[in-house]
């Protein structure tokens, strides 16, 4: 009967304490007093060997009773404790999704890579692959298969840096044609956007460093009107309808017949002002019908194919486009020049 009423005051005692636990060193606490080693329900276990050995079943029984109710409270609280933790640390870490933020500031395209993204997607449009070359390029592409060989004075015109005597920084995008004719069969139509080099000075509209976009078609029966057409759905598609191409005799090298290609003036639509110098028209590319002799060089029969090339400044038109008149702008990287300059 004494262990009875010990058991009772044990649990007693432990129900009162439990209640008042806020913590888990506190139940841990309690735990060790009360199930532990030295613990009060394991000193009774101990006491029953004083017990008649016949009272002593029912002894174990009752106090592994108080010790399992003890324990599964225990753990309750353990668990109850757990979840109240868990929740105040919600409440810590809470976001307040309508607090104003920092403001981010977000990069913008360059505007010469708007312009070549935008060049790139109209000529692709029309069924043009995009190929790329080497900016350190062997004289044999940059002039030599282009119909320019050493000593020939139209070279004078792309003083170039030179790596080795027989390697350029390429002065222009034209070495790509080279690349591609050797490599593929026609029918070919590629545009080849890339970086150019030239030895000039820098200025308003010079720049050591500038964009070129190549384009070549070569095939069966490709006339001058096709190239026409080509340049014409480009320049509509970038400036605007009331846009047309006129071309003026020109030469180079790589092409024959070769022409200047000018644009309608975007800022008086033909009228004559400022900008295209009173004559209506602003002169942007190159182009011309692949010289047989290139064909020829570049393993292509020029009895049966032929074709047509343009050289585009990317620069040129970026300026034309966008209303630029400096082109050191492009380069400098002012943030405020560049952030007025966005996708549409
Ligand atoms: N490569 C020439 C330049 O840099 C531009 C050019 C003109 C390219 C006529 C062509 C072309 O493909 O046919 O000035």
């Amino acid at each position: 009967m004494e262990m009875q009423e010990e058991l009772r005051r044990i649990q007693q005692e432990a129900a009162g304490e439990l209640e008042k636990i806020a913590d888990k060193p506190g139940l841990e606490d309690i735990r060790l007093r009360m199930l532990g080693k030295k613990g009060q329900l394991t000193q009774l276990l101990r006491s029953m060997s004083k017990l008649p050995p016949e009272e002593r079943p029912k002894a174990g029984q009752m106090i592994n009773a108080v010790r399992q109710k003890l324990t599964e409270q225990m753990d309750e609280l353990e668990a109850s404790l757990r979840r109240k933790e868990q929740e105040r640390a919600l409440e810590r870490e809470i976001i307040d999704i309508t607090e104003p933020r920092e403001h981010t500031h977000y990069g913008t395209k360059h505007p010469l890579s708007l312009i070549e993204d935008k060049m790139i997607s109209i000529f692709t449009s029309m069924g043009f692959d995009v190929v790329e070359g080497p900016e350190v390029e062997l004289d044999l592409f940059n002039f030599e298969l282009l119909n320019i060989p050493k000593n020939h004075p139209a070279r004078d015109a792309q003083d170039t840096f030179y790596i080795e005597d027989n390697i350029v920084l390429r002065t222009q995008t034209s070495g790509v044609q080279a690349h591609t004719m050797l490599e593929r069969k026609p029918p070919i139509r590629i545009i080849c956007p890339g970086r150019v080099y030239r030895a000039d000075e820098v200025d308003a509209t010079h720049s050591p460093v500038f964009h070129q976009l190549e384009g070549l078609v070569i095939d069966k029966d490709v006339t001058m009107a096709d190239l026409k057409g080509t340049l014409d759905i480009f320049a509509q598609s970038l400036f605007g309808e009331d846009v047309t191409t006129r071309f003026r005799p020109s030469f180079f090298p790589f092409t024959e017949p070769s022409a200047e290609v000018d644009l309608t003036c975007m800022a008086c639509h033909g009228k004559g002002c400022r900008v295209c110098k009173g004559t209506g028209w602003i002169e942007v590319l190159g182009a011309g019908m692949v010289n047989p002799k290139v064909l020829e060089m570049c393993g292509i029969d020029s009895s049966v194919y032929g074709g047509f090339a343009f050289g585009i400044g990317i620069e040129r038109i970026a300026m034309l486009h966008y209303g630029i008149t400096d082109m050191r702008l492009l380069y400098e990287g002012d943030v405020r020049f560049l952030s007025q300059f966005r996708e549409d």
